[in-house]
């Protein structure tokens, strides 16, 4: 194939070797080439359309373009860095395979449209398996949720024990933050689906286009606006990393807790082998790295976010070669996010959890004493008195070394008279999440109420 470059015609001295190798981004744009092939196949349909170029030129220019993706498909394109990026050098090939019509498809478009137009096509089929993956990870939360949801825990705030909840409320709550991640996703798509072809370089073509055409033809629900914006923002590249970011810090506070509840302290579940790692010195490790993973691999997308707003926020419009630089971070973000649903969503399937464990948990921490606090209230004590009441019942518990429920009923009408029998039954775990009973509450009825829901949620 010719090396020779496409721009070359105004420049009488060659470029620079190092310089040739420090501005071609073809390494890693060329994974963009079934977008780009697409793109320039619904142009040239449209430049024929116009009357712009004839019917024979457009189908040698189509079924060139056609032969060249199977080529790289297949591996067996020859990627050249002197043609720089993977637009020069789909073009330059395809001249090379079917002589002068090729060097029409550029009538018309830029590089700077062009480019624009390719990462939309590739982010918007990426957000699409983004989606799916989210569902799937989604799908798997529910079946946990389901099979566990009267199994007791205790719920934390500030780390420290607070209230009896169920797993599968739990599991609920990441399933909510998982919904709102497929929303922002979504959002995204519906915000990058406008077509930029047609603003060429950045003012516009004088050539008699249609750009309603081609946006139809590659699926956006319209052309861009305004030329210079269509070339020059990489808005929706930062929106996605945006809402990729708030995903990873999701997953990474999911990490978080089963790295926490996978622990020998916690011992509330067990991970599959499968998802583990052994320690090359110390015989009895079990490692939770996959999640230990993901909770770093967050880092890395937040760093791609600012990477972009950085890249962004200085240029003048229109197009710089600065944008060149929106794509390493743009698809290190796309492949982390989809590994991290992917194993995420793999993994929970085989999470055990340890029932006696929680439930001992659960016990140890006072999880019940709001619901002595909500009994009083119940029996005629004012909120304020029955906190107090209930505060020192707690001091006389942790002094003795014992929980609330083990008190004699004796024992606690020592604090208020108007303790009676009944009190257990909100003392038990049971009763205590039974009691949360009304939407987004954690007894096992809403819980299962909620999961039903949620299917529908997901499947309409
Ligand atoms: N490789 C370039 C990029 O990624 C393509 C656009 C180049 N346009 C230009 N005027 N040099 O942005």
């Amino acid at each position: 194939m010719s090396e020779k470059k496409l721009w070359a015609g105004r420049f009488s001295e060659p470029t620079d070797a190092f310089v040739e190798a420090f501005t071609a981004s073809v390494e890693f744009d060329q994974r963009l080439a079934p977008y780009d092939i697409q793109g320039s196949i619904a142009h040239a349909r449209m430049l024929a359309r116009q009357g712009i170029i004839n019917a024979t030129e457009c189908s040698a220019i189509v079924e060139g373009l056609r032969t060249i993706g199977t080529r790289i498909e297949a591996g067996e394109f020859n990627w050249s860095v002197a043609l720089e990026d993977v637009h020069m050098n789909i073009e330059a090939a395809l001249t090379d395979a079917i002589g002068a019509a090729g060097k029409k498809l550029h009538t018309g478009r830029s590089r700077n449209d062009q480019v624009a137009t390719d990462i939309r096509l590739w982010l918007r089929a990426e957000l699409d398996e983004i989606g799916e993956a989210i569902r799937h990870m989604q799908q798997a939360l529910l079946a946990l949720a389901e099979r566990e949801t009267d199994t007791i825990m205790p719920g934390f705030t500030h780390l420290q024990t607070a209230q009896p909840i169920t797993f599968g409320h739990h599991m609920m709550a990441w399933f909510e933050m998982l919904d709102r991640d497929h929303g922002r996703m979504r959002d995204c798509a519906t915000r990058l689906n406008e077509m930029p072809l047609g603003a060429a370089a950045l003012a516009g073509t004088p050539y008699p286009i249609d750009r309603d055409f081609t946006a139809q033809e590659l699926g956006f629900a319209r052309p861009t606006e305004n030329s210079l914006d269509a070339v020059s923002d990489r808005d929706f590249a930062i929106e996605f990393s945006a809402a990729a970011s708030i995903l990873m810090m999701h997953l990474s506070r999911m990490s978080e807790e089963l790295i926490l509840w996978s622990s020998a302290q916690f011992h509330f579940v067990t991970l599959s082998d499968s998802f583990c790692t052994g320690s090359s010195i110390m015989p009895q490790k079990k490692n939770p790295d996959v999640p230990e993973l993901i909770r770093g691999k967050s880092g890395r997308v937040f760093g791609h976010l600012m990477a972009l707003l950085t890249l962004m926020k200085s240029q003048p419009l229109a197009y710089n070669k600065d944008n060149q630089e929106d794509k390493e971070p743009l698809f290190d973000a796309v492949d982390n996010v989809k590994g991290s649903l992917k194993v995420f969503a793999d993994m929970i399937p085989a999470i055990r959890c340890n029932t006696e464990a929680m439930r001992e948990a659960t016990l140890k921490g006072f999880a019940t004493a709001t619901d002595l606090a909500d009994y009083l209230v119940r029996k005629g004590v004012p909120f304020r008195d029955a906190h107090e009441i209930v505060g020192r019942s707690v001091a006389h518990c942790v002094e003795h070394d014992c929980d609330l429920a083990d008190l004699e009923l004796a024992e606690l009408q020592s604090f208020c008279k108007s303790i009676d029998q009944d009190v257990f039954d909100v003392l038990t775990l049971e009763g205590s999440v039974a009691a949360r009973n009304h939407i987004g509450g954690t007894a096992p009825q809403q819980v299962r109420a909620a999961i039903s829901r949620a299917r529908t949620r997901i499947t309409t």
